[in-house]
């Protein structure tokens, strides 16, 4: 099936949309917040660039050589054991469960927006029960808000990868750097600007627990989207001469960027108002909107535009973790794109009901895993299991069973003899072992 191309920027915006999410404006200031910033913020920054970079170029590579959707892909460069390896591609599967509950975010998302014009909480006690409201008590607004993200995403996902995904990548990405941009202007004339500084880049090592490194590596993968072959698609729709490590540093720089502008933002704010940092993942729904309150107009402008910004974020990575499914369906049940999209959709929807209910205080008890709530479950499962198999198959597959002249090939134009070795080295020894111990740490320690 040929599928229209990307143009060289589109590709780098797009794939940058899909990095750029929930990750970086709700995730990453809030686990900075709760691991005590600076020591933090570095392990991040050295993993994404010593392992995150070189997954990231490992799945474009697979996407642009296979140009296909994930399982051909897989299938494409499957040496003799061909049926184990045709089943790694399943693992775009992934991105629907992430959905489950990234949509439902999303939603919470939409419900603020919507606060954020018609009033927002002015204390602490006042926004935490406006959110606790929300997540354990309002089954209906949280599944309409889903709908509205569901139906959304599925309208860009119908018209294809050049009319849909690339035109709203290149209309988002630019508002969100510009929106983040102005808000970060905005918060120059705080005080409290230089201390969101040194909070964020000053490292103090003391503060460093081996949880905090985990995290920082965990959350470095999820940031990128790596692992699920959301980035294998994308790529696999990109012009022939395209440079992929070019590709990927930009990719890999914007996500970082957007993260540590969303940080600087977050923290000038809190600081200045008073906040606590470590306030986990309430942050940016229960400890902003009291700060933007207590600005006026000024703050609802603010408001608005701060949660357009992390909506825009949220619907460029979702688009990202359907399409996956939506090109296997098309591709291999040779389905009818609206087919693909309307079924993908409709999983998702359905499921990420069962995710809100779940945390329902009414039917909450009849959907537990254990002690967790199905929300904390497929999350936990995700974060901790599910995307690091997807990064550890990737690599594995590129670095031993694709054959090491066919993946030179793919590269030596976009970059040296030494990088390609120090990359190579990467993929084949030390992205698996991070990835290993990664796992092992969250599943058994
Ligand atoms: N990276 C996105 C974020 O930070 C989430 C995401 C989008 C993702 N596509 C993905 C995560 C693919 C893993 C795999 O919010």
């Amino acid at each position: 099936m040929q599928q229209a191309k990307f143009s060289r920027i589109g590709f780098v915006l797009s794939a940058a949309g899909a990095a750029v999410g929930l990750g970086n404006i709700w995730k990453f200031p809030y686990i900075t917040g709760l691991y005590g910033g600076g020591a933090f913020v570095m392990v991040y920054l050295v993993t994404i660039l010593f392992i995150g970079v070189s997954l990231l170029l490992a799945e474009m590579l697979m996407g642009k050589r296979g140009g296909s959707d994930v399982v051909s892909n897989f299938e494409k460069d499957a040496p003799s054991h061909k049926w184990a390896w045709a089943k790694a591609g399943y693992l775009f599967v992934i991105g629907l469960i992430i959905m489950t509950f990234y949509s439902v975010v999303i939603g919470w998302i939409f419900y603020y927006l919507y606060l954020a014009i018609t009033g927002l909480p002015t204390t602490l006690d006042q926004a935490q029960d406006i959110f606790n409201h929300l997540y354990h008590q309002s089954p209906w607004i949280q599944i309409i808000a889903h709908l509205v993200s569901v139906l959304i995403v599925g309208a860009i996902l119908v018209r294809g990868i050049k009319g849909g995904i690339e035109k709203f990548n290149l209309v988002l990405m630019p508002l969100l750097i510009l929106i983040l941009v102005g808000l970060m202007l905005y918060a120059m004339q705080f005080e409290s600007f230089s201390k969101a500084l040194s909070f964020l880049f000053m490292p103090d090592f003391s503060k460093l627990s081996a949880e905090a490194i985990i995290r920082a590596v965990g959350h470095s993968f999820f940031t990128l989207s790596i692992g699920i072959g959301s980035i294998m698609v994308y790529a696999a729709a990109l012009p022939k001469e395209s440079n992929l490590f070019s590709s990927a540093l930009w990719v890999a720089f914007l996500d970082t960027f957007i993260a540590l502008l969303a940080g600087i933002v977050i923290f000038s704010f809190l600081f200045q108002f008073g906040g606590e940092p470590a306030k986990g993942p309430g942050l940016v729904f229960m400890s902003l909107p009291i700060i933007f309150a207590k600005l006026g107009t000024v703050g609802t402008v603010v408001a608005l535009l701060f949660f357009l910004g992390m909506a825009f974020a949220g619907l460029t990575s979702a688009i990202s973790l359907v399409e996956p499914t939506v090109m296997y369906l098309e591709s291999r049940w040779g389905w009818r794109k609206s087919k693909a999209v309307f079924w993908s959709s409709f999983f998702y929807f359905a499921f990420g009901i069962l995710m809100i209910l779940s945390v329902t205080d009414t039917t909450q008890s009849y959907l537990m895993i254990g002690k967790k709530t199905l929300f904390d479950a497929v999350e936990f499962a995700v974060d901790s299991f599910l995307m690091p198999l997807g990064g550890i198959l990737i690599a594995i597959f590129v670095g031993y069973a694709m054959k090491k002249e066919d993946v030179r090939a793919i590269l030596s134009k976009d970059m040296g003899d030494t990088l390609f070795a120090v990359w190579y080295f990467s993929i084949r020894y030390i992205a698996p072992l991070a990835v290993l111990f990664l796992a092992y740490n969250a599943l058994f320690v």
